[in-house]
């Protein structure tokens, strides 16, 4: 399997990929670490069991910041930091935050936006700032017992083509 380059136009753009066991979707989230440019705002979306943790083992494992036995589920944590050389990872989980003012507790504000950081936000679909903030959103979806489709939409202008954003 293998992830053709996104393409690097000015508009929303979407990509579908299936996987068939866990270490595919770990090698497809190595794949779309190549394509992400921090700073990079990524939202994933998909029922738990769905695989959201499974390839940000590989983004953070591309991405240099962690090797895959490393990433956890940030469930009660809520929020695991992976530092690489170059880009950090923050693995962020929000199924149990429910208010604004819980969420705001957890400073992603001080983390969104700074040059090096890849934020990976699971759960973030329940705050609606994050849906318009994100560059890329990834859902994925169980459609077999080891079956996944993973859907990738990028944003207009999103954190894999820094060609024509100011900065
Ligand atoms: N194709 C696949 N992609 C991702 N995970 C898979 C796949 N097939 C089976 N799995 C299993 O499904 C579970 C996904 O769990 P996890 O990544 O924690 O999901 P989420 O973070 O969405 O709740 C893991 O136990 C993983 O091994
Ligand atoms: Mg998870």
């Amino acid at each position: 399997m293998s992830l053709p380059a996104l393409p690097r136009y000015s508009q929303s753009v979407t990509e579908e990929f299936a996987t068939q066991s866990a270490d595919e979707t770990i090698e497809l989230g190595r794949q779309i670490a190549r394509e992400l440019k921090p700073p990079c705002l990524v939202l994933l979306r998909g029922d738990l069991g769905a695989g959201k943790t499974t390839l940000v083992k590989g983004i953070a494992e591309g991405l240099d910041a962690a090797s895959q036995d490393n990433v956890t589920s940030p469930t009660f944590t809520l929020i695991h930091e992976y530092r690489g050389p170059d880009v950090s990872v923050f693995h962020v989980d929000l199924y149990r935050i429910d208010t604004p003012r819980e969420l705001e507790t957890l400073g992603l504000d001080d983390l969104i936006g700074e040059n090096r950081n890849v934020v990976l936000i699971e759960w973030g679909e329940k705050f609606p700032r994050f849906l318009r903030e994100r560059d890329i959103e990834i859902r994925l979806e169980r459609t077999g017992a080891d079956d996944r489709k993973i859907t990738l939409t990028t944003a207009a202008t999103d954190c894999t083509d820094h060609t024509d954003r100011i900065r």
